[in-house]
C-alpha cells in the first residue's frame, strides 16, 4: 500500500456488532452516532491525528465501510490519507493488524478504537510521545469506578506493570486501559501468534502480555485533567455527548473537529480550512469552527 506521509500509521477499529448499544445499532453502525455534534468516529480519528499520524487506516463491517468512507472520503481535505479494510466478522481487537499487515508495513503503529473519546490538557503531549518510541509499546492508564468493564493493569511502585486482566471479576487496581494503543512494526507477527480467548475472540490483553514479558512497554497514566469514555454502552454515549457539549457551548471552541486539529497540527494551511468552513458555516458545527477561528460573521 503507498504511503505519502511517512512512516506513522494509525488505525482506527470501527467494526463490531454495537451490541450494548441495541437497538440504535440495529440499522446504523455504533461509529456513525452522534457524540455531541459529530459522528463518534470523528473523536478517535482526531485522537490519532493529534498524535501526528497522518496515514489511517479505518477498518469496519461489510455494511458500513462504504457509509464510513462516505463521510470521511480519503482524507486529503484534511491534509491526511485514510484507507479501508473490512473485518467481516468481529474475532477480536489484535485482528485489526492482520488485517492492516500490508498497510502496516513491518513500520510502528497506532490503534484507537472506534468508540473511544478523549480530551482534556496535556493529552496531545503524551500521544505525541508515545507515537515517537519506535522499539516499545506504549498503553495508557485511567483511574475509574468500574474497572472491571474494562481491560485493567496493575502497577508497582516505580509504575512497572504487575498485572494486566481483561475485564476481571476482581480486578487489582482501578486503572483501566482505554483503546489507544502504540506498537512497534513487529506487531503483526506477534498478533498471528495468538489463539482465541474461551470466549472465543482474540484478545488485545493477551497482545501487550507480550510486549510485557519482552519488557518492552511503557504506561503512560492519563491525568485527572483529561477525559476518558467509552462511548458503547448507552450511559456513557449519553455523557460522553453531554461532555462534548458542555466544552463546545461553554467555550465557543470545537473538540475532535478533524478541520480545526488538521490546521493545529499543520497538515492544511489557513486557505484550506477557509475553504473548508465557508460551504458550512450557517450550521451549528461550522458555527463552533467559524468561532474556534474568529471568522464569525459580524
Ligand atoms: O474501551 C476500552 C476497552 O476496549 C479496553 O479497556 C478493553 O481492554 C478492550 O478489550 C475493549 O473492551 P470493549 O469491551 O469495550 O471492546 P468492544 O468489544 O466493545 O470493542 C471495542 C471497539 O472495537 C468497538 O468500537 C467495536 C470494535 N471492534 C471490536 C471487536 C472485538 C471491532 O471493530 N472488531 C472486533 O472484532
Amino acid at each position: 500500500m503507498m504511503t505519502q506521509f511517512g512512516k506513522r500509521r494509525g488505525i482506527v477499529l470501527a467494526g463490531g456488532h454495537g451490541t450494548r448499544l441495541y437497538p440504535l445499532t440495529k440499522a446504523v453502525n455504533k461509529h456513525l452516532l452522534a457524540v455531541g455534534s459529530k459522528p463518534m468516529i470523528y473523536y478517535p480519528l482526531t485522537t490519532l491525528m493529534l498524535s501526528g499520524i497522518r496515514e489511517f487506516l479505518i477498518i469496519s463491517t461489510p455494511q458500513a465501510t462504504p457509509q464510513i468512507e462516505d463521510l470521511l472520503e480519503d482524507g486529503s481535505k484534511w491534509g491526511i490519507s485514510i484507507h479501508y479494510a473490512v473485518q467481516a466478522e468481529p474475532k477480536g481487537l489484535p485482528e485489526a493488524f492482520l488485517i492492516a499487515e500490508d498497510f502496516i508495513n513491518k513500520e510502528p503503529v497506532g490503534l484507537c478504537l472506534g468508540d473511544n473519546v478523549f480530551h482534556g490538557q496535556g493529552l496531545s503531549e503524551q500521544l505525541e510521545k508515545a507515537a515517537s518510541i519506535a522499539d516499545k509499546a506504549t498503553i495508557f492508564a485511567y483511574a475509574v469506578r468500574n474497572p472491571e468493564s474494562y481491560g485493567v493493569v496493575t502497577l508497582n511502585a516505580k509504575g512497572g506493570i504487575v498485572n494486566l486482566e481483561e475485564k476481571p471479576q476482581n480486578p487489582q487496581s482501578n486503572l483501566a486501559v482505554p483503546g489507544l494503543y502504540f506498537f512497534p512494526g513487529n506487531v503483526v507477527d506477534i498478533a498471528r501468534e495468538l489463539s482465541p480467548s474461551p470466549r472465543g475472540e482474540l484478545e488485545i490483553t493477551d497482545l501487550i502480555q507480550h510486549y510485557i514479558n519482552d519488557n518492552k512497554i511503557n504506561v503512560s497514566l492519563l491525568s485527572r485533567g483529561i477525559a476518558w469514555f467509552d462511548a458503547g454502552v448507552p450511559r456513557s454515549l449519553l455523557d460522553s455527548s453531554m461532555y462534548i457539549d458542555a466544552i463546545e457551548s461553554r467555550q465557543g471552541i470545537g473538540v475532535a473537529c478533524p478541520e480545526e486539529v488538521a490546521f493545529n497540527m499543520g497538515f492544511i494551511d489557513k486557505e484550506q480550512l477557509h475553504r473548508l468552513i465557508y460551504p458550512i458555516k450557517s450550521t451549528p458545527y461550522g458555527e463552533i469552527l467559524s468561532h474556534t477561528f474568529g471568522l464569525r460573521r459580524r
